[in-house]
């Protein structure tokens, strides 16, 4: 256990945050002792992965865990679906590079999402037509009511758009450990994204690996590398609105786009970057923070940046896209402290 650490180097914003107690955990034996610790002394847990979707507010009074169990490990394979158990402190990427190698296939159009295995499931990561929960079998965790390990099957994670158990009824009381993921020996892809199709367009046929190397070229054009300028990825999820409020909108702004969500009622999911791109905010600055020129969905540490100058930031967009459209936008990175009254809502 260590203290006073400081965060900066633990979340990809780069952002500026001091942990009061800092463990790293790399058995299920260490989680337990450090659970005990903060119970005895009531001090409240952060869980952190790669630190690639959070938006540290402030200094963490508590003890920050970060997740390093390792191990990827072939569970069956029947020549046809293979199952597969990695750790929750894998590396997502080197995990999904691991896959492809030994030809276990279902992953590629999730290349180069940063962070970290356990990080998978809380969110349901998806990029290129397909979400993480389409190919988790169950999660193991840590339930920190009743201190044991349990299985939860995918059925019961909750799986949605950016959405999981793990973010709701789960979210103080289940640690991710493990992910097992069902993939697949023969080379289906996915190319249902048509930015994917047409990066693959001409090509025959479409491999797997194929798909990887496209995906990482559509990533590298067009998000910036958190080593290089910070960032979480997209700030805000794309928001989903009543099919109706879409056609009335595209009366007053007829090239706005969107795609129709299966469900029982008519939705359309917007894309949130052409909602701040046209509120006027791709590129700006605001303070030492950004949003980025290329890709508007996303909001950068041009160096020097705290915490605050995000948090006016995005205000300051989600302010703009609201009074322009009368959509909420909803911070899809996780903010820490939470920030109330930031649901998704459509006024
Ligand atoms: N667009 C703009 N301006 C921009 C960028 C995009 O108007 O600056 C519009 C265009 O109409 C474009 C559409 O937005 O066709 C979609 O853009 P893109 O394909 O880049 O995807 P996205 O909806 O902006 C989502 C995910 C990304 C994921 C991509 C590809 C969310 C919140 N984001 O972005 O996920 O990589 O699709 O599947 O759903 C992440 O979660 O961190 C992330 C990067």
């Amino acid at each position: 256990m260590q203290q006073h650490v400081d965060l900066q180097a633990f979340n990809t914003f780069g952002l500026p945050a001091r942990a009061r107690w800092f463990c790293v955990v790399d058995s299920v034996v260490t989680l337990e002792g450090a659970l005990q610790f903060a119970r005895a002394q009531t001090l409240p847990v952060l869980v952190l992965g790669g630190g690639s979707n959070v938006l540290l507010r402030e200094d963490f009074p508590g003890v920050v865990l970060h997740m390093q169990l390792r191990g990827v490990q072939q569970l069956a394979d029947d020549g046809d679906t293979v199952r597969v158990q990695a750790a929750c402190g894998e590396n997502w990427h080197d995990f999904v590079s691991t896959c492809l190698a030994h030809g276990w296939h279902g992953l590629e159009n999730l290349a180069l999402i940063p962070g970290s295995v356990g990080a998978a499931p809380i969110q349901n990561i998806g990029a290129y037509g397909v979400e993480a929960g389409e190919r988790i079998e169950s999660v193991q965790v840590w339930n920190r009511e009743t201190a044991s390990v349990e299985w939860i099957a995918a059925a019961d994670c909750g799986f949605g758009y950016r959405d999981s158990v793990f973010k709701r009824q789960y979210r103080d009381s289940r640690i991710i450990l493990q992910v097992v993921f069902r993939l697949q020996r023969s080379a289906t892809v996915n190319l249902s994204y048509s930015a994917l199709a047409q990066a693959l367009a001409g090509q025959e046929p479409v491999t797997p690996q194929a798909v990887f190397d496209a995906v990482c070229r559509i990533r590298r054009s067009r998000l910036p590398d958190p080593a290089q300028l910070g960032n979480a990825g997209s700030f805000f999820k794309n928001p989903v609105i009543p099919a109706a409020l879409h056609r009335q909108l595209q009366q007053r702004f007829g090239d706005m786009p969107g795609h129709a969500v299966a469900g029982a009622e008519p939705l359309v999911k917007v894309p949130a970057a052409w909602l701040i791109e046209r509120a006027g905010w791709k590129g700006r600055r605001l303070g030492h923070a950004g949003v980025y020129e290329k890709q508007a969905l996303v909001l950068v540490n041009h160096g020097g940046a705290r915490a605050q100058d995000v948090v006016d930031l995005a205000q300051a967009i989600m302010a703009d896209v609201r009074q322009k459209f009368g959509i909420a936008l909803e911070p899809e990175v996780q903010w820490v402290p939470a920030q109330q009254g930031l649901d998704s809502r459509v006024c």
